[in-house]
């Protein structure tokens, strides 16, 4: 197992890309940052299935992190990380920059993105989908991929990255990839390593609640009852605090009087400190 060539710089992840290009390759793009678990090599091997190469970008972006939340502490494990995917393969090059390759001095311009951004995720995290926005689209121009591999865990951020791509003409494919769960459902995440023993177990009736809203609204039940009653059965597990239990309109998210149209159940709460997210199609 040899290891992973890894680029710093935009130049040099653009100068290694057009190697590639040159030789025909489509190439994809797999953003994370870092600290993978078997969700994120799920992406590499999405993404392998459907390009020639495959970046994977490791970036613990700090402009979608709030002052008061995890930026510090967010596990930063490099080293483990480039071992992870050399294991696995698929990964032909590591994408790892400085905040400063990113954010030089005077970085001055956000991206905002309406749509699918407003309400849910940011109406407890404002600062959010700008900063990921941001991020994305100059990891996009950056390699300017063929596809770039997002997860459903976040399906927020999907589908705000679906219109950033759609809004800016950018030539890159969008292509989304299904949650990967741990044994007892929970959706595999790296913040899941915050977890305390009692914590992880309650952790883990995040996407019991779910299944049994889309239960409830296949029975009938309308779906304002059916959001109260997943976020008072998260409190009695023992979730800390509920942001937000909420059926919507699975290609806009915008909220639905019936379900006429597909639907996704999408989900926020904290267990002790730690907030978790899921969603699942109704
Ligand atoms: P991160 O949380 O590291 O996630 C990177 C990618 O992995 C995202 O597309 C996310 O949806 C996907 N992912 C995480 N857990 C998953 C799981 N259990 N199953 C399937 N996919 C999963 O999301 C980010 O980083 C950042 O916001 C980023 C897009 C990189 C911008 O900074």
């Amino acid at each position: 197992m040899s290891a992973l060539p890894v680029a710093t710089t935009v130049a040099q992840l653009r100068a290694r890309i057009a190697v590639e290009r040159r030789n025909g390759a489509r190439i994809g793009l797999v953003p994370t940052m870092g600290a993978l678990h078997e969700g994120h090599l799920s992406l590499v091997h999405e993404t392998q299935k459907r390009a020639d190469k495959v970046v994977v970008s490791i970036f613990v972006n700090p402009t979608q992190f709030a002052p008061h939340e995890d930026f510090d502490r967010y596990p930063r494990t490099l080293d483990a990380d480039a071992a992870k995917l050399a294991a696995v393969g698929g990964t032909d090059l590591i994408f790892a920059p400085s905040v400063g390759e990113m954010y030089p001095q005077g970085f001055a311009t956000k991206i905002e993105v309406g749509g699918p951004s407003q309400g849910l995720e940011t109406d407890f995290r404002p600062h959010f989908f700008g900063g990921v926005a941001t991020v994305v689209a100059k990891l996009l121009l950056a390699a300017m991929p063929d596809i770039a591999t997002f997860g459903e865990k976040d399906y927020q951020q999907l589908l705000v990255v679906r219109r950033l791509a759609a809004d800016l003409g950018l030539a890159t494919e969008i292509f989304g990839a299904p949650i990967i769960r741990e044994s007892d459902g929970l959706a595999m995440s790296s913040r899941n390593a915050y977890l305390k023993p009692d914590e992880r177990r309650i952790a883990g009736q995040l996407n019991v609640v779910l299944k049994r809203v889309i239960a409830a609204l296949h029975n009938g039940e309308p779906i304002p009852a059916a959001e109260a009653e997943g976020k008072r059965a998260l409190l009695e597990c023992g979730f800390a605090s509920v942001d937000y239990v909420a059926v919507r309109d699975a290609a806009t998210l915008s909220p639905l009087d019936s379900l006429h149209h597909s639907a996704r159940v999408l989900a926020a709460a904290k267990v002790g400190n730690t907030r978790l997210i899921d969603n699942m199609a109704v």
